[in-house]
């Protein structure tokens, strides 16, 4: 049995997050790249990928992440209704984007859209999850963040990658590990970056730590690095060894999701 990684592509490392819609083809096919070595080396890959500005830009604007909003001003030129067809449309875009750098490699990948199978937020959404183990070792089964339906008054919601990635390390079979692929950051950081200083990497997080929980909630609707790491440590309590590492810097995400010494922060008990 070939073992399995779950690993998640951020928003803000495969698009310019603060400009509407901007892909950042150099850093996909480079992604793309190193996901074909590890299924080279024989390590089956679960890709979610995030949203960065495909997403979080116009779901900020029109306040998806809460929901039905009634008796508001507008928001904006659309409806929430609008809006919750455009940010999945947009997604489906970037999704489209993922797919093709996958081609590009000769990567066989089939992605299921969260609004096609899943319902409500947070870590414990529904949807069946038994999807991504039926595919045949080598095909690479590709999720992202999502506007999904709920069953209660909110009636629409954001779905993270990070609450995907945390249930499908924890359900699926043979899982062994959970990477965090980042943007703008070696992995989790004690303190921010000052002027040309790239702030301290801390290497071994553990779950009462201090970090610099970096979070541009003016542009950004879900968690930031906090959600990842709690995410992460939900994952680790379940056995999976979980890093989180820069994807701009050639070769760590291979190495992370390969087993292999890499710098980055390793989450432990
Ligand atoms: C957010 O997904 C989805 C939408 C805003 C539609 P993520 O939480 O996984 O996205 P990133 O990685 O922060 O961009």
């Amino acid at each position: 049995m070939r073992e399995r990684v779950v690993l998640k592509w951020g928003g803000g490392l495969i698009t310019e997050k603060s400009t509407m819609k901007t892909v950042r083809q150099d850093v996909l096919r480079d992604l793309a790249e190193q996901l074909e070595q590890c299924l080279l080396s024989g390590v089956d890959v679960v890709l979610v990928h995030g949203a960065g500005s495909f997403g979080h830009l116009k779901a900020k604007q029109y306040r998806l992440a809460e929901g039905r909003i009634t008796g508001s001003a507008p928001m904006g030129p659309l409806t929430q209704d609008e809006a919750v067809e455009e940010v999945r449309a947009d997604m489906l875009e970037l999704n489209a984007h993922v797919m093709q750098a996958l081609t590009e490699r000769d990567i066989s990948a089939v992605s299921l859209p969260p609004h096609t199978w899943a319902t409500n937020t947070g870590p414990a959404f529904e949807g069946d999850l038994a999807m991504f183990s039926q595919a045949p070792s080598g095909i690479v089964v590709v999720t992202h963040g999502d506007v999904v339906a709920c069953h209660d008054k909110r009636e629409f919601g954001i779905l993270s990658g990070d609450d995907l990635v945390l249930r499908l390390s924890k359900e699926l079979p043979d899982v062994t590990r959970l990477v965090f692929a980042m943007g703008g950051v070696e992995g989790v950081l004690e303190s921010m970056p000052i002027d040309d200083q790239p702030g301290v990497l801390i290497e071994a997080l553990t779950k009462n730590a201090m970090f610099d929980d970096e979070h541009m909630s003016e542009m950004d609707v879900t968690g930031g690095i906090g959600l990842k790491v709690q995410r992460g440590f939900a994952a680790l309590e379940s056995g999976v060894e979980v890093l989180l590492v820069s994807g701009e810097e050639p070769q760590r995400v291979a190495d992370a999701c390969l087993g292999n010494p890499v710098r980055g922060t390793r989450l432990v008990a």
